[in-house]
Formats: structure tokens, sequence, C-alpha cells
């Protein structure tokens, strides 16, 4: 007989903590953030030093393998993404496919796991050595060409091929058709190294929660776009912009925007402002606003958006509703002014997230796979509904 007692003292009593404010999901070694001080760290490494020294390509390297490469390794490495300069033909065709008014971030998901038809023998949860290697390369190299694609075809542009003898960022930027200056360039390099990877967020967390279910990492990865998608997360890029927008075509007048954002009977918040975990300040956004000034100033580019959004943190920083409740501009809240000077529509900017996100998914997904503690995620619940019912015939309800 099933010993109800003894079962229910093994399974110990359930706690519930809501958006897992302070669960922690896994043990880690790849990214270190300290939300109070707002340090954030790659393997050991500072956010501001790797944003000035290094290259998108390294630090994917750096997030994949644990160590910065040496120069055989990152150019073994970088020629490895190059080869992969071609989409598979149907995907392409997928592409055309949508309708031109699909979120190019539902282009982005949906040919995300369907690449996972071309290489039915990398859809295996527990790939060998080389086989983890392979799918590092392969949707990094695949995802920059999908996002260039997803960008022309929504446009009405012909595809640009990939030219495999172009860095990263520069192929990059020229299949989007962007010309563009070496410090422009490197500017969209370190917007992508910034996003690389990001501990234990929504679309971290997807990904492995996903991919603790044994699925492939196509699948996994495409959840984890999904997730990002959503604008309490990297949609919330897109949100910015059209806030600054609506706030310009309304006259300019920040101010009313910052009391729509106080008032709790609204819904409207500040988008890019406020994180889960930096209570102090975001360190990627300080480096974003740097890049921000040096692109629109290369560009030649005078952006009333901009003159808003310094308008906007100027006057939260110094309200008392922010502050009490330690809310400071986060990633979000400056790139989509670069990413429009550079051309890219908004509806791509999350897209360009989830470019610069991809090494940081895969690298936390090949290190659940690898732990041996892994277990499917399965959390449990409190339940709250109606105690045992006898069931009413359809005819007599
Ligand atoms: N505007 C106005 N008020 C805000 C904002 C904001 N952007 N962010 C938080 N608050 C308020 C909340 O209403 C809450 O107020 P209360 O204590 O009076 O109820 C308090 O600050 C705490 O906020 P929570 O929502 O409880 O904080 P949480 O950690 O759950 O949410 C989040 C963090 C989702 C980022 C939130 O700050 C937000 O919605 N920001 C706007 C969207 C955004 O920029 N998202 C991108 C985050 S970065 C990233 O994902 C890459």
């Amino acid at each position: 007989a099933i010993d109800i007692a003894k079962l229910r003292a093994d399974t110990g009593c359930i706690t519930i903590d809501h958006g897992f404010l302070n669960t922690g999901s896994c043990a880690s070694a790849i990214t270190f953030l300290d939300g109070e001080l707002g340090i954030l760290r790659y393997r050991g490494y500072p956010i501001e030093q790797l944003a000035e020294k290094s290259t998108f390509i390294e630090v994917a390297y750096l997030l994949n393998w644990g160590n910065l490469p040496t120069q055989a390794e990152l150019a073994s490495f970088e020629k490895k993404v190059a080869s992969y300069s071609k989409l598979p033909e149907y995907i392409t065709r997928m592409i055309e496919l949508f309708p031109k008014t699909a979120h190019p971030m539902a282009i982005a998901s949906s040919v995300t796991v369907a690449l996972s038809a071309h290489y039915p023998e990398l859809n295996n949860p527990n790939p060998t050595k080389e086989q983890k290697d392979e799918i590092f390369a392969l949707l990094l190299g695949q995802f920059k060409i999908i996002t260039a694609a997803i960008q022309r075809v929504t446009t009405g542009q012909p595809l640009v091929a990939s030219n495999p003898a172009l860095s990263y960022t520069e192929d990059f930027m020229s299949m989007m058709g962007m010309k563009a200056s070496k410090d422009v360039a490197k500017a969209l390099d370190v917007l992508l190294i910034l996003h690389a990877d990001h501990e234990q967020n929504c679309s971290t967390s997807t990904v492995r929660v996903v991919g603790s279910s044994n699925a492939s990492v196509f699948a996994s990865i495409s959840a984890g776009i999904d997730a990002l998608w959503g604008p309490l997360h990297g949609g919330a890029n897109q949100e910015v912009l059209e806030m600054l927008e609506e706030i310009s075509n309304a006259g300019g007048d920040y101010k009313k925007a910052l009391e729509r954002a106080k008032d709790k009977n609204d819904t409207f918040k500040l988008m890019g402002f406020g994180h889960r975990v930096y209570k102090n300040f975001d360190p990627r956004a300080k480096i974003i606003k740097k890049a921000c000034d040096t692109v629109l100033a290369q560009l030649g580019v005078k952006d009333p958006y901009l003159d808003i959004a310094k308008g906007l943190e100027q006057t939260a920083l110094a309200d008392d509703y922010f502050k009490s409740r330690n809310l400071y501009p986060n990633v979000d809240f400056y790139s989509g002014i670069i990413y429009r000077a550079l051309g890219i529509p908004t509806n791509m900017f999350t897209v360009m997230f989830a470019l610069g996100r991809m090494p940081g998914w895969l690298a936390q997904w090949k290190e659940m796979r690898e732990t041996k503690e892994t277990k499917i995620s399965r959390p449990r619940q409190v339940y709250t509904g109606a105690t045992t019912r006898e069931y009413t015939d359809l005819g007599k309800r």
C-alpha cells in the first residue's frame, strides 16, 4: 500500500516565488552580475573591458568555451562561422512566404526551429563534442543571415549574399545593406557584445527549460526567441522607440509620459526603465549611451528622439517615484536610437537583440546539457481550485 504520509514528508513543502524573484534555477559559471553594484562580467571579464577591447565573435567564443581564444583559435572559429554563408533554400522561401505584415520575431522564431529539418543529426539532445561545436558555429552563422534576410525581405529589397572574407559584424552590415565606417561597425559590434549574455533572464531560462525536456537545440533557441519578443523583455527596445515617437508626435512633452508612468491606474510604463536585477544602474546602458553619441556624431544624424530620451532620463532620475523604486535606464533605453540611426526598421530591433543574445543562449544550453544535475524543469504549484466535486450529467446542469 502507498504510505501517503511518508510520500508527503519526502516531497516536503512547496514554496511559491512569483516571477522567481529569489529562486535559483541552476548553477552557472558563465555570467556574473551584481544588481546592487551594477557589475556584469562574462566568464570573469568585466563588460567594460570586453566592450572596449574585444569583438563580438571573440566574446561568443569566450562565453561558449570559457576562455578568450588564442589568435589561431579565433581565426579557426571565425572561419567556421563564416563557412555558414548560405541558408538552406527552403528557409529563404519560408521567409519570403510570410505575409508582409508578419512581425520579424515571428519569422525569426519559425525559421530557427525549421532549421532542425536541415540538420537532423544535430537534433540529438546529447550531441558529441564535435556536434556541439558545430551547433554553436552554425547557429551564429545562420542566424546572422536569417536576420539580414528578414530585414531585406520584409522591406521589399533583394537579398545580399554573405561575404565570408568580411568580419562577422561587417558581413552582417553588408547583408543588411548598410554602408558604414569602421567606427560605426565597432559601435554595432559593441551593442552585440552587450547583449551576448545575461544569466538566467526570461529568454535564457526558457531555452534551459525547453532544452531540459531533451527537445532539440533548434526548438530550445526558437522558444528563447519567443520569450525575448515580449515587451517586458527584449521587445522593450521596439517599444522604447515607439514611445519616443509618440511623445515626439504629441509635441515632445516627455513630462506627461512620466506622469502617466507613475499613475497606478494607467497601464503605461516608461519603457527601457527598470530591471529585475539591476537596482542601481545597468552597466550596459552606460556603455550604450556613449556608443549612441558616437554613432550619431559619425553619421551626422541629429535625432530629436535622443533629446527626448535624455530629457526623460534626467527628469526620471530626479523624481521620487523612480528614485524610491530604483528605476534606471536599462540596456534597451538607448539601443533603439542607434538602430534607428543605422536605418534598421523599428520592428527589427528585437531580432537585433536576438542576434546578440545567440551565443549566450547557446552557451547556457550547452552548460545545461553538460551538467549532470540537470533534470527536466517541472515546477510545482499550490492548488487553489475546488475540492472534489461529483460529476453532473449534461442534461441536469
Ligand atoms: N515604469 C513605471 N513604473 C515602473 C517601471 C517602469 N518602467 N518598472 C517598474 N515600475 C514600478 C512598478 O510598477 C512597481 O511599482 P510598485 O512597487 O508601486 O508596485 C515597482 O516599480 C517595481 O517594479 P516590478 O514590475 O515589480 O519589477 P520587476 O522586477 O517585476 O520588473 C521590469 C522588471 C519588467 C523590467 C519592469 O521594470 C518593466 O516593466 N520595465 C519596462 C519594460 C522594460 O524596459 N523591459 C526591459 C528589461 S531589460 C531586458 O529584459 C533586456
